[in-house]
């Protein structure tokens, strides 16, 4: 049952309805400005941001919400929209599944609204941090007057600077603890701007502030007379938005629906990264390069006469060119690129580090591709901002490498466009966001390198030996019986008059992956190559057998995905450690325990063992022989 609303029913209903919407109507045109606060606790971060909230008269949180209960009583339809176009501006982040700690605050003042991000000060804050910053259009550096430019203020502003945050505020806090210094605050501005210039700052805008007394927030304080320029507050109601400087570039959409309801209406439907469109002008779909012309731009509100970077369209072609989401409409004159490998930058988040070699997905606006990243030229110590060498990028470590997909990726520089330059980088496993980065540039490399059509295919290969392709993939600890169960089934093949190969671990890495050893970045590489052999094997026409520990579902699965469905045979040959390490045929388990023998599987090194095999043996309960022999009946029919 309904419970009966005992709210007495407003007299003014009208009223207040007509306030609401007149209130929303004004801050609905505002521009919003999305920034970041840094600093720590000490340096009067929440005094200053619980300031702001305060002294600029603004709706915040609480607030608003109540606006919007207010608004659903009486029924206008005006007050959600407005508050969904504030909360807007966080489904990117949401999309991205990131969930970490960082609070946003709406607020607004006379002529803008605004949404500041407050990241955690201390740990893992290079995560906290670039995630916060990664939408935003200004950063406030805070500095404490009588500590001047720490390490931090230097993090700060490096990871601010990486993001392609465009405006810096230095607000030198707490100047009333320096008696309001002039000289004090002078000498901390050179500082830093010898600091900023030295990486990549050009410009910033310093000022003097007491967030605990109020100085130079709101209004210009009578305690700073030689201090001419404005308050925190003026600035940041009259700085640019970022979305200024992106409707001067050229158009850009990256397509996040194709909108059909009939057959009679087709649009594409994303949210413009740069530049402005109108009916009849010429685009380009990318990656395929086909051109047409925009016949209509097509939004809730009816159809536009143009649009630009900043607004959700749905936009409407002259011809039917193959269109679908992940591709990007651009000017046809001045396209983005598409490309497969990349430097990038990335910063890595997850707790686990990153694995060379691995594949991971790559989100790129609206984009999904597998990548994989290569061993790091340098990882970049945030205190000191030195290069140093390093084999993988552990949690909050910021690295450049070079990184290639297996599709082509329509992209500009992230310095160009944070839409279509910045990625995040998603395990494929647990779903997690591990990392994000940005891109600088592609690599020519693979330009000119094609695929080669030949005429004898696969389907060729295969009937003249007559038999379907396959790979059985034996995974399991080290002396679990991988080989000599291979060998087994292989012997029964061969009997068949099956074409077989198998590929052996300890053999392998005597020749082919002779230079790989026991680290996860080296048993990726083996088990990439054995994959890639594999493959080629298969395509020969081959029945090919693989017998390696390969420990990691990621690259299983990585091996299934490169051929084609039911011919990869995940073959689990379970055999629990206890019996392995009992078994010890090698005298390996006995080494890896006392230490001689590092990153032995099982012992200090991870096995994760399939969820879903095509096919178990138990090799407690079978011998080897009856295992080969359940494995060949499952395998039936081989033709
Ligand atoms: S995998 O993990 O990369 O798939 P692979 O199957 O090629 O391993 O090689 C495993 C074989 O190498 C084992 O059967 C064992 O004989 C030998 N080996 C030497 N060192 C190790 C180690 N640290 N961990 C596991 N196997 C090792």
């Amino acid at each position: 049952m309904e419970p009966v609303d005992q709210t007495p029913v407003y007299q003014t209903e009208a009223l207040i309805a007509e306030d609401i919407l007149a209130y929303l109507d004004k801050h609905q045109h505002k521009t919003m400005l999305r920034f970041i606060t840094c600093g720590s606790v000490d340096d009067g971060k929440s005094t200053l941001i619980g300031r702001l909230l305060y002294d600029s008269k603004m709706i915040f949180e609480d607030q608003l919400a109540a606006l919007e209960a207010d608004s659903k009583r009486v029924g206008t339809q005006g007050a959600e929209i407005d508050f969904a176009l504030l909360v807007d501006g966080l489904a990117a982040e949401r999309e991205q599944g990131i969930t970490i700690d960082v609070a946003y605050r709406f607020f607004s003042t006379e002529k803008r609204k605004f949404i500041v991000a407050d990241t955690p000060g201390h740990e893992q804050y290079t995560r906290n941090m670039v995630t916060g910053a990664s939408t935003a259009d200004l950063a406030v550096i805070l500095i404490d007057a009588r500590k001047g430019v720490l390490t931090q203020t230097r993090r700060h502003s490096y990871l601010a600077h990486l993001i392609g945050i465009r405006h810096i505020v230095l607000a030198v806090n707490k100047m009333d603890l320096v008696d309001y210094s002039q000289a004090r605050f002078d000498e901390i501005v050179a500082e830093y701007r010898e600091f900023a210039a030295s990486i990549g700052i050009a410009e910033f805008v310093a000022m003097p502030i007491s967030g605990f007394k109020g100085d130079n927030i709101t209004a210009p304080s009578p305690n700073t007379p030689w201090y001419s320029g404005p308050s925190l507050v003026e600035h940041l109601e009259t700085v640019e938005v970022d979305t200024a400087t992106d409707q001067a570039r050229p158009f850009r959409m990256p397509v996040q629906w194709v909108n059909r309801p009939n057959l009679d209406f087709r649009g594409f439907s994303g949210l413009i990264a740069g530049g402005t469109v109108e009916p009849g002008d010429a685009v380009r779909v990318l990656p395929s390069g086909k051109t047409s012309t925009v016949s209509r731009i097509v939004t809730l509100d009816g159809d536009l006469d143009s649009a630009v970077a900043g607004q959700s369209v749905t936009i409407c072609l002259a011809d039917e060119v193959d269109c679908s989401r992940g591709d990007v409409i651009a000017t046809a004159d001045q396209p983005p690129q598409a490309a497969d490998q990349f430097e990038a930058t990335i910063v890595w988040m997850d707790d686990d580090a990153m694995l060379v070699g691995r594949s991971y997905w790559l989100k790129l606006g609206t984009q999904t591709v597998s990548v994989t990243v290569q061993q790091p030229k340098y990882t970049v110590n945030v205190n000191t901002l030195e290069h140093l060498a390093c084999k993988t990028l552990e949690l909050n470590a910021i690295g450049v490498a070079e990184i290639a997909t297996d599709k082509p990726l329509v992209f500009e520089p992230y310095a160009d466009s944070r839409t279509l330059g910045g990625f995040i980088l998603i395990d494929k496993i647990t779903n997690r966001t591990v990392g994000a980065g940005m891109l600088h540039f592609a690599l020519r490399r693979a330009q000119n390198v094609h695929w080669q059509a030949t005429d004898i295919t696969r389907e060729v290969h295969a009937s003249l030996k007559n038999q379907k392709p396959k790979v059985l993939w034996f995974t399991g600890l080290s002396g679990s019986g991988k080989s000599t169960i291979a060998n087994e089934v292989e012997k029964r093949l061969n009997l068949m008059n099956r074409h077989t190969f198998l590929l052996d671990g300890d053999n392998v890495r005597h020749g082919l992956n002779r230079d790989l050893g026991f680290t996860e970045a080296d048993r990726i590489e083996n088990i990439r190559r054995v994959g890639e052999v594999a493959k080629l094997m298969a395509d020969a026409g081959l029945i090919v057998l693989t017998a390696f520990i390969s420990p990691f579902r990621a690259e299983r699965e990585m091996v299934r995905k490169m051929l084609p469905e039911g011919e990869f045979v995940e073959i689990f040959v379970d055999t629990p450690l206890e019996v392995a390490e009992a078994r010890d045929v090698k005298g390996l388990y006995k080494k890896a325990r006392s230490g001689v023998l590092k990153n032995f599987t099982g012992i200090d090194s991870p096995y994760e063992p399939p969820e879903d095999p095509d096919i178990r043996v138990n090799t407690v309960e079978m011998t080897p022989e009856e295992a080969a022999e359940h494995i060949v009946r499952q395998l039936m029919p081989l033709k």
